[in-house]
């Protein structure tokens, strides 16, 4: 087989991508390890940037997101009983949308069939060549059967776990991680948000987080021990243990349910640099993990996306190289900043383990200068809303 862009993992950066390329008669092939109910099964953030929205409407998708999804111009973040909110519109003039990644994926996914894009499920054995030549090409194998696929170029899209960051030389690679010391046990219940905006909550007894995917749809999270796992907590333990998180206001009218979905994440900030050999991209996961706090990776994965759309097709359109040349120091200058937002906010709302009575008091007075501090809302509010691409 042959195509211009051979594209490894059918995640959201894998379809947006292919998606965006099919707007521009660039002809590309999905090639997704799993099948699509699976992918279609992992329950992820929801909070998208406008960057990410003007992507869904570029690439034709964003019907139902706009119909369906909620804007929201803020948000709350409270520490013991305090509760204060950031604006978004006001310092930014700009809102997020609320609409789940899976929905987002679901989207993409159909668009793609509709305009007969190849995406091959349940892939085996991926391998690269060529990667730093002009003749690049994909080895791999589905239903026993091995192929051969040729291209211009290749985007790792594979995710954390893929093969694309691996098939960079070690001595090209650079990578930086942290490891928090915790976990986040998230819910889905079919209850009614407990307010209309998301909570973000920093509490003696740990990080809690009050999200929503509709009317009747919540997302809520609390940070646990990385010892933990799912099945140790009962619904009414998780109840109890959000409730005594949040302030007493939001707890006493919150809805509790059964769960329909529970699971625990661990976090990380990971960043590997180069994001381009050759003629090998690396996009989304596959060359960055954020912590959740923020829902930054989704919306990271779309800023690379969009470097990475827009090199390939000056290349395509205008024989330029300038936008592959570039893409790598692009897309890495905005994920550091990603990074840096990640990590703050995440330090500014977890309870830490080996956190000193210093750093507490540190912690504190982080949240009452964002409480009281205009510029400081604005700063927040810029990097929640989506920096610039
Ligand atoms: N071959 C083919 N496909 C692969 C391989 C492989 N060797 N390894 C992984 N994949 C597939 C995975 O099954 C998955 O569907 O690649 C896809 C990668 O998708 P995601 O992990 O969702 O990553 P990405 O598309 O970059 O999406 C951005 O940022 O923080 C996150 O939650 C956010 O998942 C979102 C991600
Ligand atoms: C979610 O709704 O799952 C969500 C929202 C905001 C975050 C993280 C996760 O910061």
């Amino acid at each position: 087989m042959k195509t211009q862009v051979a594209i490894i993992g059918g995640g959201p950066a894998g379809l947006l991508l292919s998606q965006l390329l099919h707007t521009r008669g660039i002809d590309s092939v999905v090639l997704e390890r799993k099948t699509k109910d699976y992918v279609l099964g992992r329950i992820r953030a929801g909070v998208l940037e406008q960057g990410l929205v003007n992507l869904m409407e570029e690439a034709g998708c964003a019907e139902r997101m706009h119909a369906e999804g909620f804007t929201h111009d803020g948000t709350l973040i409270s520490y013991g009983d305090e509760i204060f909110r950031v604006d978004f519109s006001e310092h930014t003039g700009m809102p997020v949308m609320i609409y789940g990644q899976t929905e987002v994926t679901r989207d993409l996914y159909e668009a793609r069939e509709n305009s007969d894009g190849k995406i091959e499920f349940e892939v085996q054995d991926v391998v690269i060549q060529g990667a730093n030549t002009d003749t690049p090409h994909v080895y791999y194998t589905v239903g026993g059967a091995a192929r051969r696929l040729d291209c211009d170029f290749v985007a790792g899209c594979d995710g954390f776990h893929g093969v694309s960051r691996q098939s960079i030389p070690l001595d090209v690679r650079r990578e930086y991680e942290k490891i928090y010391p915790f976990g986040w046990l998230g819910i889905l219940s079919e209850t009614p948000p407990v307010n209309h905006e998301l909570i973000y909550a920093n509490s003696s007894r740990g990080f809690a987080l009050c999200s929503m995917r509709n009317d009747n749809l919540s997302r809520y999270y609390i940070q646990c021990s990385l010892s933990d796992s799912p099945s140790d907590w009962t619904d009414e333990a998780f109840w109890e243990e959000l409730k005594r998180r949040i302030p007493k206001e939001q707890a006493d009218k919150l809805v509790t349910g059964p769960s329909i979905e529970k699971s625990i994440a661990p976090l990380r900030s990971f960043v590997t640099e180069p994001m381009r050999w050759g003629r090998l991209f690396l996009c989304g996961d596959a060359a960055h993990i954020v912590p959740p706090t923020g829902a930054k990776g989704l919306n990271t994965a779309a800023s690379d996306v969009h470097y990475l759309f827009n090199a390939l097709r000056n290349f395509y359109e205008n024989g330029s190289e300038d936008g592959i040349d570039t893409y790598s120091e692009k897309a890495l200058k905005r994920v550091w900043k990603a990074e840096r937002f990640s990590w703050w906010f995440s330090s500014l709302l977890h309870r830490y383990p080996d956190q000193s009575a210093f750093d507490l008091k540190m912690q504190v007075a982080d949240l009452e200068f964002l409480r009281s501090n205009k510029a400081a809302q604005q700063a927040m509010a810029e990097n929640y809303v989506g920096l610039p691409y």
